[in-house]
């Protein structure tokens, strides 16, 4: 008998939209928002929120409430708004993901209704779980509140949480139907998840766009806490959103299934470094770190000039980063330990499945794929960083005796 042949293709699309004041009654973004995706009226909404972000703003909820009975023709909350733990608890534990898919549950959230999460990239990461897996997929709307989700975690396609001892092993690939981003949530982050978003831009400016990284440069200290100026986080936020957005699509692999993912630049080490210090040290503080010893080996290798290299560290270091915690010591001579920075390169490895790919820094702005490494010279690199962070004695942020 012939083989039967299956063959469909499914298209994306969807925004990210900027706007500030998002419920205030009179921004009309998220209404037509959902009314465009919307096929009964009026649409069902649960929402989830970020508990970091409800402490920092406490009308939120109120607001919200508020925004539903003015649009109450259009819109209506399922049940009252759910309120989960943020940060990187959220992903540790599958209780919220179950609590999530209980409440869709619970509160008749069908496939014409919309979960909102409204949160750091952490809250949106679960939640963005929840919502795919039940009833097969329910429709989801991100609302990201910090930095790196505006830029980079919310605008993408995975979701996911961690599970046994590693980082995002339970997850989907799962569009959201929008990205909103509201300026207005970013004041009031600590300096940590003002600054560790900004990792996030470099790593694609150092890859993609010279001219992007010239602009970060140049901005570098105005952008640093405690300035923290709205202006040029905001152009930082939009170019990096972009850049990942478009990455995404024309890139030819939005779902992931080669080994190469060029936007994981310096994210072997980064990933292996959050493990290694109990998620102390956030997301986009680890990406800096990644990215700093991915340069200095690049540079160590012969590939990108030393110039180019002290105006990337320097970067790092007007904006506040540490680049260096004591945790990457450990173990170096034995690749295979647990506890081990170099582990973190199988761990890559594994995760994408195939072929070891890393990116190698060849100058700003342009990157190419390597498929082995030199555990010397990474270590080379290691004792780089530790001596010129030492001998700058730069302690920002504290995070430098952070250890296993
Ligand atoms: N899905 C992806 O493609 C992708 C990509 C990169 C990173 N990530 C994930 O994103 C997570 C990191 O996200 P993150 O950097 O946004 O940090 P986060 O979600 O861990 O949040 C950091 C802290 O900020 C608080 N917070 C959030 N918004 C706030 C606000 N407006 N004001 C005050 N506090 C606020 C949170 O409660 C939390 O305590 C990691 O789990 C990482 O793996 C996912
Ligand atoms: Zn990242």
């Amino acid at each position: 008998m012939d083989p039967i042949r299956q063959q469909f293709s499914v298209s994306y699309s969807y925004e990210v939209l900027f706007t500030e004041a998002l419920f205030d009654t009179g921004n009309r973004l998220l209404s037509e928002c959902l009314k465009t995706n919307a096929t009964q009226q009026p649409v069902r909404l649960l929402v989830v929120i970020d508990q970091g972000v409800v402490a920092h703003h406490p009308n939120l909820i109120e607001q919200i409430q508020a925004y539903m009975q003015h649009y109450a023709g259009e819109l209506e909350l399922a049940e009252e708004p759910l309120i989960v733990p943020g940060g990187e608890q959220v992903k540790n534990d599958p209780v919220y993901v179950y609590t999530l898919q209980e409440a869709v549950a619970r509160a008749g959230i069908d496939r014409h209704s919309f979960l909102i999460a409204i949160g750091g990239g952490a809250v949106l990461d679960m939640a963005g779980f929840a919502a795919a897996t039940a009833h097969r997929g329910v429709r989801h709307i991100r609302i990201p509140t910090t930095v790196l989700s505006q830029n980079d975690s919310g605008v993408g396609v995975k979701n996911g949480i961690n599970a046994f001892n590693s980082k995002n092993f339970l997850g989907s690939f799962a569009p959201p139907v929008a990205v909103i981003n509201d300026k207005d949530f970013l004041p009031t982050l600590d300096d940590r998840d003002w600054r560790g978003g900004i990792s996030e831009a470099i790593k694609v400016a150092l890859i993609k766009d010279t001219a992007f990284f010239e602009y970060i440069e140049k901005y570098a200290d105005e952008l640093a806490p405690p300035t923290r100026a709205d202006e040029p986080m905001q152009h930082v936020i939009y170019e990096c959103a972009r850049m990942h957005v478009e990455h995404i699509s024309r890139y030819g692999d939005p779902f992931e299934s080669g080994s190469s993912r060029p936007l994981d630049f310096g994210h072997w080490a980064a990933h292996k470094l959050e493990a290694l210090t109990n998620y102390e040290l956030r997301h986009g503080e680890a990406v800096g770190i990644g990215i700093a010893l991915d340069c200095v080996y690049a540079h160590l290798a012969g590939s990108l000039d030393q110039p180019s290299l002290e105006r990337i560290l320097t970067t790092f270091e007007r904006l506040g980063f540490d680049l260096y915690i004591d945790a990457m010591e450990g173990h170096l001579d034995d690749p295979a330990h647990p506890k081990s920075l170099f582990r973190g390169l199988e761990e890559f490895r594994e995760h994408l499945g195939g072929q070891l790919t890393v990116m190698l820094l060849a100058t700003i702005g342009d990157a190419i794929e390597v498929h082995e490494v030199d555990y010397g010279l990474y270590k080379k690199a290691v004792s780089y960083l530790k001596e010129r962070v030492n001998s700058k004695a730069i302690k920002s942020n504290g995070i430098l005796g952070l250890q296993v």
